[in-house]
């Protein structure tokens, strides 16, 4: 069960276009962005999804993923070659979701957005995080933490991903 609908009915089943952001690109949202690439391919719809993260800081641009990430997701199967970058202008005419990791890159994100057209495309992981069910309202940075700090953001994005799936491919 999908808690709210999100997706706008005019993106759901067809070619869609999603950015996910973090604030340094190398941990959570290049690895939304792996997730997000094998399930659309186990579903057989990646013809249909353009796919792709940023970073809100521009720290580590041209980075791979933070090596604690890639041993995690590589564990799970999820091949992270992402090369980190920044989030820009021209990343709301290009995509058509925006998802942010929590809420320091929602405000972020909000700042950035010239247009009222671009801010409506912002949105927080959280609104397919389960809801009420769950007690994350966000997918916490791992950066500074230990090995279950990466274990359980990918939890958290297995989960949420495959809702948003759902989401669009629901009618
Ligand atoms: P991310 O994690 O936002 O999930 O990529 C971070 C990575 C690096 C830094 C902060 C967060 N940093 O400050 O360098």
């Amino acid at each position: 069960m999908i808690p709210q609908r999100v997706i706008p009915p005019q993106l759901r089943r067809k070619a869609i276009r999603v950015l996910f952001v973090c604030l340094g690109n190398i941990c959570r949202s290049p690895a939304a962005d792996g997730i997000m690439h094998s399930l659309v391919a186990e579903h057989g719809v990646a013809e249909l999804w353009t796919i792709d993260s940023a970073g809100i800081g521009g720290w580590h641009v041209g980075d791979l993923p933070d090596k604690r990430m890639r041993v995690h997701a590589i564990r799970r199967g999820y091949d992270l070659t992402h090369h980190a970058r920044q989030v820009r202008e021209l990343d709301f005419d290009n995509f058509d979701l925006i998802i942010g990791m929590d809420a320091n890159n929602i405000r972020d994100l909000r700042r950035l957005a010239p247009t009222v057209e671009a801010m409506a495309k912002i949105h927080p992981i959280s609104d397919w995080m389960g809801g009420i069910a769950t007690p994350y309202d966000c997918v916490p940075d791992p950066y500074y933490g230990g090995a279950e700090g990466f274990e359980h953001v990918l939890t958290l994005l297995e989960d949420a991903l495959n809702r948003l799936l759902r989401d669009w491919q629901e009618a």
